[in-house]
């Protein structure tokens, strides 16, 4: 099994379920209060870690209680803790997370804190460590200069990057030259490639503009409908696992997570992808982020169940 370098985003979650979503000026009475570790790279980090891959997290924490919500999770899943990076005078990042009971349906406003003050010197600290790893993942989540220095980093020391285009937001064309892999849900697909995702003939068409960019293989999560994948020698819709989905926000960091931990075994794109639909149709039936993210063995019963 080969080394993954997973850099991105840590915040607390506080996370409220209620009956409806809140229009603006409108006060609605919730049903539970939650709160715990997330953030995209956060949450995409345990995700592998737990579905067995060799992890290293890479991201910035304040001096402050919040951080504390990192560590207390790292310790007790045993991930390593030597690459995270500190703030002496930015906080922890929040992310506050409105989930319909009934639709399942989120809104969430994130507030990066320390995790958008990356500089590009303490990005060049994890360099040995890229150096080992086969693959980089990473979101959009951090300031966009160390998304953008990690990333060329990465190159440069040939490791294969995958790129998880969440948040969206403008990605330059340097940045998508020569990436392994391109992730968007249906949303952020449309909105880099201005191409409405309804449909194979219109993700083929998108797949096309990625690979026009120079990306090398195109992933697009289509929710409960699972993923649409383009890979050099072959494009299909690979269905999602039928479940009964309770939560679904981050379903697309524990589909990345997975899909990185399956790669980095050794297994082909198209496993990898069946791995990662079922890593994330477990974490939708479960409430939170990186607490509903499954051990690998849960994964593989599942996986045998069906
Ligand atoms: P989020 O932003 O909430 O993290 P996303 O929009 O990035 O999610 P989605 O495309 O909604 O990601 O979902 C990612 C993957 O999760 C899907 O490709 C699928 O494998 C799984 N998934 C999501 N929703 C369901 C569901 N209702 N049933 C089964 N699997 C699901
Ligand atoms: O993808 C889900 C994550 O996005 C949440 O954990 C929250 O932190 C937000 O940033």
């Amino acid at each position: 099994m080969s080394k993954v370098t997973v850099f991105g985003s840590f915040v607390v979650d506080l996370m409220g379920r209620t009956p409806h979503l809140p229009v603006p000026g409108e006060t609605v009475k919730g049903s539970m209060f939650k709160m715990g570790p997330g953030g995209k790279g956060f949450n995409q980090g345990v995700a592998a870690h737990k579905a067995g891959a060799d992890v290293t997290m890479v991201t910035k924490l304040g001096r402050d209680t919040f951080a504390g919500v990192a560590l207390a999770a790292m310790d007790e899943l045993n991930m390593k803790k030597d690459k995270l990076l500190y703030s002496d005078d930015v906080e922890t990042g929040a992310a506050l997370i409105m989930v319909d009971e009934n639709s399942s349906q989120n809104e969430i406003v994130v507030i990066l804190g320390s995790c958008n003050t990356i500089t590009d010197e303490e990005v060049e600290s994890i360099t040995d460590e890229l150096k080992q790893s086969e693959f980089l993942l990473t979101q959009l989540e951090t300031n966009v200069s160390a998304t953008r220095k990690v990333i060329s980093l990465a190159k440069e020391l040939g490791v294969k990057v995958i790129l998880n285009t969440a948040p969206v937001q403008e990605v330059e064309d340097e940045i998508y030259d020569g990436l392994y892999m391109i992730t968007p849900n249906e949303v952020e697909a449309e909105i880099l490639t201005g191409i409405v995702i309804d449909g194979k003939e219109n993700a083929d068409k998108a797949a096309d503009w990625f690979f026009a960019k120079g990306v090398q293989n195109v992933i697009i999560t289509l929710g409960g409908r699972g993923v649409y994948v383009a890979t050099a020698e072959k494009r299909e819709i690979v269905p999602a696992y039928t479940v009964k989905a309770i939560d679904t926000t981050g379903a697309g960091d524990a589909f990345n997570g997975g899909l990185v931990a399956a790669l980095s075994e050794g297994k082909d794109i198209w496993a990898s992808v069946d791995f990662a639909n079922a890593l994330a149709a477990l974490s939708v039936q479960r409430l939170g982020t990186t607490p509903a993210m499954p051990w690998r063995e849960e994964i593989l019963r599942f996986m045998g169940e069906k």
